[in-house]
């Protein structure tokens, strides 16, 4: 940015024709901008996020690093960590050619329902922003554009491109906007993406709030990005909506020229737009003139390492953990063999590799020290074909793919290490095909009749050994919408007579429209098998039984956390309850580790000897494991959000419009708020977390009065009891203590540091609340007089210790 002043932009903004500037308003396909050459303007590249920087292409020739999912961010409670992310992210941005990834997701999980939490940090709008801001700044020191998304109340999935969205102003102001605010205002976020659904009847592409608070009271400098097609019409062009996503074609294009010649788009509305955009193509540095001066790449995989470890969160723990040395173990749980590093949809990457828990744990502990069996069938969605069972045209693993158009003349061939291919690009042979063939040589473990999976929005035509063996159609499921049409594709089962010695398989694919414009998925993969749930099961305990610990990796699917769907249930999928209380039966030194993007009900939680959520921990999540149960590192997330114990207890839980609208009537008592004014306990509170030792918050000083609005500097003391260096998260929580005629939290948290103590260590951990953590909303952030109390504890429901300070 510094090689381009304010007036080198406008000199540029005033050079473009409008076919040009209007053509920038719109993408040049799904990834990328348009050029503009006649004032040196590349293209600008952009990529979701947020769990890695997938690049332009999906496609496992170019793979990504995979880091823990945002729920696993948050329960670091650590911004320096979070900042390391940043970083892992900027590198990864750098290394693709990216130019602004498409994350932090900063909408709240305001019921456990909702489908996309994974991709989000917290049901707190305190520690969602605190952590944003730093993986924003982590980003975007690596002259990569971070962008703050989904702009505004964008909770939840069902309906959610049209979903109205009915929130009071003060809730909004004090939950869902802040979320976004101090990572627009301190921490500078580049861009801000608008979401699909509307709030209080416009939709957010339209909606006045992208002027205020956005730009009028946060000075928002970037651009407002849309969400993919949530630009719905000319009435965006007039507000601060600065960028339609995808192109090449949105609801601007030619009708934004045409408007602009009538006169009813202006052009002071269109350059305001463009002037943004520029801004943000000098601060990638695609303006051309020295590169920016950026870091150096950060070790990707020791960063996705650390922060699993930091943000995994001992539940529950009788002492069993960290294991004895050289402990032999029943490994447990289909997700312990091919691990559920990441939730699915836009955010999904391609790691090169992940480390499974079975990796992990043979690698730390021995390969004899580990025993597996799979305990339950969780995953219901085919599997990719083995590498080691398909061979490509060349012999090589892989499988060889023709590109056909209509009149059946190749557009191009490739071999593919993956048995699903898929794109977003409408220039690619997969999208631009009439017909796609897919040919390879096939030998499953076990010959004879195998049941194969056709995968995506097709008609398709099976050929073994040069003889037709079947055909079909597959269509859209009832509730597939956009993403779901690629992301999670619609499959048949087929069964294939192979040979022994193998079989030369065909698979001609026609796709069919329907899914997204310009996107397809297409693939063959192994259907889930329809296994004995019981004979699983007694297999599972007879293992368990004969060794030392049980260790039980239990996990959502894809099937249940996505993008695009809400949860229908907090229960785990499949019988793994059932499975987690056989195992514990035949041995109770068992151990589950909870493998999910968002909280779960764990009914079993008492009977068992130490429950480890690790969240989606990215693809270092084996030997961030192993670290963990050996001991070699300590666990030190604490929860982000409330893990309920029972359904019927959650106190948000409608997500489901009712004739279009869907109201936040819970007003600012969501999440741990919305716990402490029922007056009920979840399983574990939000902030809880144990870790490898055992504190205690000995004492808290503050001043006794304070101005309204001043900012004010507290000291917790806090004494390591246990026996082992280890992590604290000391959470500052306020609470209003004389009588308010404002309805406010029972508790609220208004700050949080970590500190690391050695055993028997004591300190005073020191931090300041801003003098708006006093504050609500009433037309205007209003600190009312009066006496509050400041507590400092280990989790929400922890009494702690505290001062009480008058105001005013
Ligand atoms: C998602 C966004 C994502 C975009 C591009 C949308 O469906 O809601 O989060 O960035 O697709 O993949």
């Amino acid at each position: 940015m510094e090689h381009f002043s304010e007036e080198d932009l406008g000199r540029l903004l005033s050079k473009l024709q409008l076919e040009e500037k209007v053509l920038l308003l719109t993408g040049r396909d799904s990834w990328s901008l348009h050029p503009l050459p006649s004032i040196g303007l590349r293209s600008i590249v952009v990529s979701d996020g947020p769990a890695g920087v997938r690049g332009d292409v999906w496609d496992e020739r170019s793979p990504s690093a995979n880091f823990p999912s945002p729920t696993a961010l948050a329960a670091t409670w650590d911004r320096a960590a979070v900042r390391t992310i940043g970083w892992g992210l900027g590198s990864e941005a750098r290394r693709k050619s990216v130019d602004v990834v498409l994350a932090p997701t900063v909408n709240l999980h305001r019921s456990p329902y909702g489908g996309r939490h994974f991709e989000a940090f917290s049901e707190d709008p305190v520690l969602t922003a605190e952590l944003a801001g730093e993986y924003v700044r982590g980003i975007q020191e690596y002259g990569v554009g971070a962008t703050l998304k989904h702009y505004v109340a964008n909770e939840s999935e069902t309906e959610r491109f049209t979903v109205d969205v009915r929130v009071d102003e003060r809730t909004l102001r004090e939950l869902y906007l802040l979320a976004f605010e101090s990572p627009v205002t301190e921490a500078g976020s580049w861009l801000v993406m608008s979401s699909y659904n509307s709030i209080n009847g416009v939709t957010a592409s339209e909606n006045e709030l992208l002027t205020r608070p956005l730009n009028d009271e946060w000075g928002f400098d970037g651009v407002v990005i849309s969400d993919w097609t949530a630009v719905r019409s000319l009435e965006s062009a007039h507000q601060a909506q600065d960028l339609a996503m995808p192109g090449p074609t949105s609801a601007w294009s030619e009708s934004l020229l045409e408007a602009v010649r009538t006169g009813d788009v202006s052009e002071a509305a269109i350059d305001r737009k463009v002037l943004r955009i520029l801004r943000l193509a000098a601060r990638v540095g695609a303006l051309g003139g020295p590169s920016p001066d950026v870091p150096a790449p950060v070790d990707v995989r020791m960063i996705a390492r650390t922060v699993s470890i930091s943000g995994s969160v001992l539940l529950s723990n009788d002492g069993i953990l960290p294991l004895p040395p050289a402990p032999s173990i029943a490994l447990i749980g289909e997700g312990a063999r091919v691990a559920r590093s990441q939730g699915g949809g836009s955010a999904t990457v391609i790691p090169e590799a992940v480390v499974s828990p079975a990796d992990g744990l043979r690698r730390r502990f021995g390969e004899d020290a580990i025993a597996w069996a799979p305990g339950a069938v969780v995953d219901r969605r085919p599997s990719p074909l083995p590498l080691t069972e398909v061979a490509d045209l060349s012999g090589a693993p892989g499988v060889s793919v023709r590109y056909l158009d209509t009149e059946g003349v190749e557009l191009g061939r490739e071999t593919r290490r993956a048995t699903t291919i898929v794109s977003f690009e409408g220039s690619s042979m997969l999208t631009r095909a009439a017909t796609v063939e897919m040919s390879f040589r096939y030998t499953p473990r076990r010959p004879g009749s195998t049941p194969l999976a056709v995968i995506g929005l097709c008609d398709f035509e099976v050929h073994i050994d040069g003889s037709a063996a079947t055909a079909g159609s597959i269509r859209l499921r009832p509730g597939d919408d956009f993403a779901t049409s690629v992301l999670t594709p619609p499959f048949t089962a087929i069964e294939l007579p192979v040979a022994a010695g193998g079989s030369d398989v065909v698979v001609r694919f026609t796709p069919v429209p329907g899914g997204v414009p310009d996107a397809v998925a297409l693939g063959v993969g192994s259907p889930a098998p329809a296994l004995d749930g019981d004979a699983l099961i007694a297999e599972a305990s007879a293992l368990a039984a004969s060794r030392e610990v049980a260790v039980v990796v239990v996990s959502t699917s894809a099937e249940v956390e996505s993008e695009g769907f809400d949860r229908q249930t907090l229960s785990l999928p499949g019988r793994q309850d059932d499975l987690v209380r056989a195992v514990v039966a035949a041995n109770p030194r068992t151990i589950v580790v909870v493998n999910t993007g968002a909280p779960v009900v764990l009914p079993w939680r008492d009977d068992v000897a130490a429950i480890l959520a690790v969240w989606f921990p990215g693809q270092e999540f084996g030997d961030a494991l192993a670290a963990i149960l050996s001991g070699d590192a300590e666990p030190g997330g604490r929860l982000p959000t409330t893990w309920p114990s029972a359904e019927n207890e959650v106190p948000v839980s409608a997500v489901t419009p009712v004739e279009g609208r869907l109201d936040y009537a819970e007003g600012i008592h969501v999440g741990h708020r919305a716990w402490l004014a029922a007056g009920r306990a979840p399983a574990y509170p939000f902030g809880h977390g144990l870790g490898y030792t055992t504190w205690a918050v000995d004492s808290i000083e503050a001043p006794a009065a304070l101005e309204p609005y001043a900012g004010v500097r507290v000291a917790a003391t806090i004494r390591n009891t246990g026996a082992r260096c280890g992590k604290v998260v000391v959470q500052f929580y306020l609470e209003r203590v004389s009588a308010s005629g404002v309805d406010r939290p029972v508790r609220w948290l208004a700050q949080f540091e970590t500190a690391h103590l050695a055993a028997g260590e004591v300190r005073a951990v020191e931090t300041t609340i801003s003098g708006r953590r006093f504050a609500h909303w009433a037309d205007g952030w209003t600190v009312e007089p009066g006496a509050y109390r400041v507590v400092a504890a280990l989790d929400v429901a922890d009494p702690g210790k505290h001062a009480d300070l008058v105001i005013g």
